[in-house]
């Protein structure tokens, strides 16, 4: 996947950008708030037209004008001279294909990119929610398939809880209960059999990624915790989803008690190693940095090593509180991504070596070939 070119019209502070990359590393510095993250978030449009500051539309366009585009050219695997338009209007999203109106769900499977920014700092100490949705964003985007074994997983278990809500005052639904209990049980047998694949893959390049960044004095691993499964090993979906339908009637009393449903992959975490220890009680803030990271390029590789093409690699503010040598590793060493990279100071690209950098200035964009 590389960006050959983005022409962008109006999108935040953004009134007329022309930004040609080059196939590696582009460095995007400037000052604070003069509109690099908003040229990240731009070419993360086109993942699927969602912005990942959860703006609505409205936010986008450029305060008093009447629309944004954004058009960009880029190849994909063999397919080279691809064209991509987004265009707000009027409350009305538009996008376009080469040329031919498209859902969104088409930008998704065409075009892909890994994203780092700083709200993601908290996956290695915040909640187990933040993880499990790293992780389905990872999966769903290597696998599309996924995106519906989540929707069922959800769904089923929406209903459950609501029958379970329900059943003190009518127990004639007890009978409801077993047919949302299988349903729920297939879901979550797919989708923890889908995680835990993905998470050893994962595993795999992080303790490269991880080793790499800290120049291999420090180890850092994950791993697929299941509660669901006790101590267990399921070999295939199957066998998965018997396990789980006999987690969830050993948890029936206490869910009804609880009102809600106590196991299942909706409960399941991340576990996040640092040399030894858990990273979430010992990280420091430098290596809580360096681990979300090496995360994001573990998922760029696993969604290289899946679909057979590099995704490109959007990391927004990361030098910060980085010393030199882990900045180095990140200028220089993330290999055959094309990367977007933003920083305030300009004393933290003095060690790019090829690559291109760039000005933000007050919403306009100067390639600097000094
Ligand atoms: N719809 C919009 N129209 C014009 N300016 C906007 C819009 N949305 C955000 N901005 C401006 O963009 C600037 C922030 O840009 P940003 O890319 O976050 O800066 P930084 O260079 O620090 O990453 C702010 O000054 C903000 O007011
Ligand atoms: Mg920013």
């Amino acid at each position: 996947m590389k960006v050959r070119r983005l022409e962008i019209a109006h999108f935040r502070n953004l009134k007329h950008v022309v930004f040609v990359p080059g196939p590696f590393s582009n460095v995007i510095y400037g000052e604070n708030a003069q509109g690099k993250t908003n040229l990240l978030e731009s070419i993360w449009m086109f993942t699927g037209a969602r912005s990942f500051r959860g703006a609505r539309e409205a936010e986008l366009i450029e305060f008093d004008a009447e629309y944004a585009s954004l058009t960009m050219q880029f190849d994909t695997g063999p397919r080279s001279g691809q064209e991509a338009e987004i265009r707000y209007n009027n409350n009305r999203r538009s996008i376009l294909l080469n040329g031919v109106e498209r859902g969104a769900s088409t930008l998704y499977d065409t075009f892909r990119a890994v994203l780092f920014a700083p709200e993601h700092l908290s996956l290695i100490r915040g909640t187990p929610e933040q993880r499990r949705n790293f992780l389905d964003a990872g999966l769903c985007q290597a696998y599309p398939r996924y995106l519906a074994v989540v929707r069922q997983y959800r769904r089923a278990l929406q209903q459950r809880n609501a029958l379970l809500k329900d059943l003190p005052r009518n127990a004639s639904l007890l009978d409801t209960l077993d047919i949302w209990d299988r349903r729920l049980a297939t879901a979550g047998g797919m989708l923890a059999m889908g995680r835990a694949g993905y998470v050893k893959r994962l595993d795999r390049r992080v303790r490269q990624a991880y080793g790499g960044i800290s120049q291999y004095k420090e180890e850092f691993s994950v791993a697929y915790r299941c509660g669901a499964f006790g101590g267990e090993k399921p070999g295939n979906d199957e066998e998965a989803a018997v396990l789980l339908h006999l987690a969830l009637k050993r948890a029936r009393r206490e869910d009804m008690k609880a009102g809600f449903t106590t196991v299942g992959p909706h409960r399941d975490d991340v576990e996040m190693t640092l040399e030894t220890r858990p990273a979430r009680m010992y990280a420091s803030q430098g290596q809580c940095r360096s681990a979300v990271i090496a995360l994001k390029l573990a998922e760029a590789a696993s969604l290289r090593d899946i679909c057979g093409e590099a995704p490109v690699v959007l990391l927004d503010d990361v030098m910060s509180e980085l010393d030199e040598s882990r900045q180095e590793y990140l200028l220089n060493h993330i290999g055959m991504f094309q990367t977007f990279l933003t920083c305030c100071d300009p004393e933290n690209i003095r060690r790019l070596r090829g690559g291109k950098r760039f000005l933000m200035r007050e919403g306009e964009l100067t390639a600097d070939d000094a």
